[in-house]
């Protein structure tokens, strides 16, 4: 306990600065810590190391366009670095990308390139109580609207399949073809962030279109964009991320700053190993029982949190287990940041490094006040094929005590806070000492581990 009090205030209340080494279930993220197969660490062995040409990135070509339909694959060395080129060919200064939600890296990758973000969630979507089934579809009636006036002015229109700051919550198939009409009409492109495009399918499975192959529902959902990306730390389960696309002339405008940001065309940054392993991820992200294996213990969580009525995003989505930090810690007002107090409380009772995914997480307005999102979550992630039922058991089981004990837990203040996406490096201090407080408590009922 004594080194998990020391721990998160060397490490400023953010769960980002502690080390792996002084944390028990690392639930930070699901990104770039997944456990690989068997078939990706035997792909990474035969992998050919090649600057150019390389048939591994010829594999990686092949995976693509077999698993989502798209001729012109360019690799990339993460996500956001997708971001950035997409942000940097399609957006101008003014122009509007609109959204189901926002990514925080694509939030500052459209702003850096001069854009405007807007989104358009379903008002149930921020909700967290709200059991609709598709949380992250995008709200097509004020999409219209929207195009309507702005379609000069908007760059394009990017859908996140399995919306990340909303909870881990679906879009539905039926959604993405409207959405994909709406913006076929007003010649605007349609960009999807397939990061966890994995997870989207199986809802629609389990939701929408049951007689389909997980497979086919991939598929059928990507080949609505125009730009396909991912960050391939998640579901491709490795590192680096890719961009896919069958429009010539975007994949040539994309093509040519490839080798100015990421690397040459065959591996973007990537090192080939990590290329082969990607490509057998891709294929791999049609085996449902694979893909469904976190899903099935993120609803067990949730189901027995809400059971001892600790406050949880439902329905339960991908991604992770979200607690709602606004409802657990009622007393900590909006400028104190409950979802981070909570998140660095969880951490002294239970070990278990989670993310604040609230307040914090948004930056400021360019008038430096703070622009309060909807949400504010305290997130538990599920690295893939990694956790078992036993450490969903023993999280709940310490959940259920921290808010037996949230009375003691106050919220948190600036001590450094950086510029733009301050939840990285940014470092705070517990108001009125609390940690203190809480950690006498703990060591009272559990002793000193
Ligand atoms: N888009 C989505 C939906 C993401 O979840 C992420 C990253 C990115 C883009 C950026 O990709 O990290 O490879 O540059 N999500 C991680 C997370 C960081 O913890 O949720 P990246």
């Amino acid at each position: 306990m004594e080194e998990r009090l020391l721990a998160i205030r060397e490490a400023g209340f953010n769960t980002f600065l502690l080390k792996a080494d002084d944390v028990f279930l690392d639930m930070l993220t699901d990104s770039g810590v997944n456990a690989m197969t068997v078939e990706q660490l035997a792909g990474m062995v035969s992998a050919q190391d090649a600057y150019a040409g390389s048939n591994t990135y010829e594999e990686l070509a092949r995976a693509v366009e077999e698993v989502l339909g798209f001729k012109y694959t360019l690799p990339v060395h993460q996500g956001r670095a997708a971001e950035h080129l997409i942000a940097r060919t399609l957006v101008r200064q003014g122009s509007f990308v609109v959204t189901n939600f926002h990514f925080t890296t694509t939030r500052a990758h459209v702003e850096l390139a001069g854009g405007v973000l807007v989104e358009l969630p379903i008002p149930e979507a921020l909700d967290a109580s709200s059991e609709h089934p598709f949380k992250g579809n995008m709200d097509t009636v004020r999409l219209e609207e929207f195009l309507a006036r702005n379609h000069e002015r908007t760059a394009f229109v990017r859908v996140e399949a399995l919306a990340n700051l909303l909870g881990g919550q679906p879009v539905s198939m039926e959604n993405i073809k409207l959405v994909k009409e709406i913006c076929e009409r007003y010649g605007v492109p349609l960009v999807i962030d397939g990061s966890m495009i994995d997870w989207n399918s199986y809802f629609v499975k389990e939701r929408e279109l049951g007689s389909w192959p997980l497979g086919k529902i991939i598929k059928e959902f990507a080949s609505h964009a125009d730009v396909f990306y991912m960050s391939a730390r998640k579901a491709g389960s490795v590192r680096g991320g890719l961009l896919a696309t069958n429009n010539r002339e975007l994949y040539e405008k994309i093509a040519v700053l490839l080798p100015v940001f990421e690397g040459f065309l065959s591996y973007g940054g990537m090192s080939v190993k990590e290329i082969a392993a990607l490509a057998m991820g891709l294929r791999q992200l049609t085996e449902e029982e694979l893909i469904g294996s976190e899903i099935e213990l993120i609803r067990y969580g949730v189901r027995e949190l809400d059971k001892a009525g600790v406050p949880v995003v439902k329905p339960p989505g991908g991604l992770g287990i979200h607690v709602d930090a606004l409802k657990f810690l009622e007393n900590v007002p909006r400028n104190r940041y409950p979802a981070g107090a909570l998140t660095a409380a969880f951490y002294i009772a239970s070990g278990i490094r989670g993310m604040e995914r609230g307040a914090i997480s948004n930056d400021r307005l360019p008038d430096g006040r703070e622009e309060y999102p909807a949400l504010e979550l305290m997130r538990l992630a599920f690295p893939r094929k990694t956790y078992l039922r036993s450490h969903v058991e023993y999280l709940v089981d310490r959940l259920v005590w921290l808010y037996e004990n949230r009375d003691v837990v106050k919220g948190l203040e600036w001590v450094y806070e950086p510029p733009v996406l301050r939840f990285f490096l940014g470092r705070l201090r517990d108001v009125g000492n609390w940690s203190q407080t809480l950690a006498d408590k703990y060591r009272r009922e559990f002793g000193e581990r």
